[in-house]
């Protein structure tokens, strides 16, 4: 197996606000990575990935520059990461179309995600959502990263994104795609619904009070956090306590996430606790951890020329990493160059 420089890649679609669950399953991760300074990084907003589903156009720019904000503001720093907008780096969406004839049309049909978001209406979703994960599998190869931090609900595009990779490298005799590692680790690995603990939380479910936005004012996360599902029993004092509950589980999971604790020490310290009681502890908490964030967000958002800077100035950077790879790719695949 070839060598591979540790290099970590990850993305965020900007379809919508930034959510409690990827701050917490992603972004924090991300910051949490590049400040440990082992591996390069590379953080994207998935510009090309938002519109696999329809997007009015002032909004999907509105809400990528302020993903962008969120990455600035959670404590990306874009001299130490490469911070990009993927329609920005042309190379994503050409090494893209090499993967879509790489990959299977019975691989995609596999995959959850697609299932669930085209339903039953399969013959009128967008060519572009099914062929997705071959576009997440360029994003990540188009660097040769080896690293991938995600939240649970990607495994599954991190597992063909090998696939993928290890077809390429079969069909053409090389060893040039890396075998990625998917990286899902901690309590926040899935957030889930405050109004159904058995439910994703997410940024495109139609009811806000199911989740967290970073644009949230406090008054805002204490209500939802308040009206946050839960059964009638105290909290346990041990993990095992949380079994069968997941509306308690989620909440003391976002509890540890955001204090930096174990479970077990959560539960310890809340024993016998009423959930009035802790969802008001919790939401201090989340107050505490978010609003510096969101209030830099709107900071940054004052300034949208300045996001743009460092957008193109990402593109740049990644491009020295992207142009060589895509040349070599083409040149692998049989193109005249
Ligand atoms: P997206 O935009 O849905 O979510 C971005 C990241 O946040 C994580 N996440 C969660 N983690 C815990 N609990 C939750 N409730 C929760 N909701 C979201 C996601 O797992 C993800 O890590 N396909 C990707 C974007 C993408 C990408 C890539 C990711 C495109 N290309 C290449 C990694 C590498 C997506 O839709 O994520």
């Amino acid at each position: 197996m070839a060598q591979f420089t540790p290099r970590v890649f990850s993305g965020i679609q900007p379809s919508g606000g930034l959510t409690l669950g990827n701050y917490l399953g992603a972004i924090t991760k991300f910051v949490a990575t590049q400040d440990a300074g082992t591996h390069e990084t590379v953080f994207c907003m998935v510009d090309l990935h938002a519109i696999t589903v329809p997007q009015a156009p002032e909004t999907l720019r509105h809400n990528t520059r302020e993903l962008c904000a969120g990455f600035l503001a959670a404590g990306i720093d874009p001299e130490k990461s490469i911070l990009i907008n993927q329609s920005q780096v042309p190379e994503h969406a050409q090494l893209g179309w090499v993967f879509n004839c790489v990959a299977r049309m019975g691989w995609m049909g596999r995959m959850t995600q697609w299932k669930d978001k085209a339903g039953a209406n399969a013959e009128g979703a967008s060519l572009g959502l099914f062929a997705y994960p071959a576009l997440m599998a360029a994003d990540i190869l188009v660097y040769h990263a080896t690293h991938v931090p995600v939240g649970e609900d990607q495994k599954q595009h991190i597992e063909l994104t090998r696939d993928i990779a290890a077809k390429f490298n079969h069909d053409y005799g090389v060893d040039f795609f890396p075998e990625v590692e998917p990286v899902i680790e901690g309590v926040a690995t899935r957030i889930m619904s405050l109004r159904d603990g058995t439910r994703k939380m997410s940024k495109s479910d139609p009811v806000d009070a199911s989740r967290i936005n970073l644009t949230d004012d406090a008054d805002t996360i204490a209500r939802k956090f308040r009206k946050a599902k839960t059964d009638p029993d105290p909290l346990p004092g041990a993990p095992e306590g949380l079994d069968q509950r997941p509306d308690a589980r989620n909440l003391v999971n976002i509890y540890a996430a955001l204090s930096g604790a174990s479970v077990a020490d959560v539960l310890a310290a809340h024993d016998g606790q009423m959930f009035g009681h802790f969802k008001q502890e919790l939401a201090d908490l989340a107050v505490a951890k978010l609003s510096p964030v969101s209030d830099e967000m709107a900071r940054l958002m004052r300034d949208p020329a300045e996001i743009d800077r460092i957008l193109a100035r990402g593109a740049a950077r990644a491009r020295e990493i992207t142009v060589p790879i895509l040349e070599r790719t083409y040149e692998i695949v049989g193109m005249v160059r």
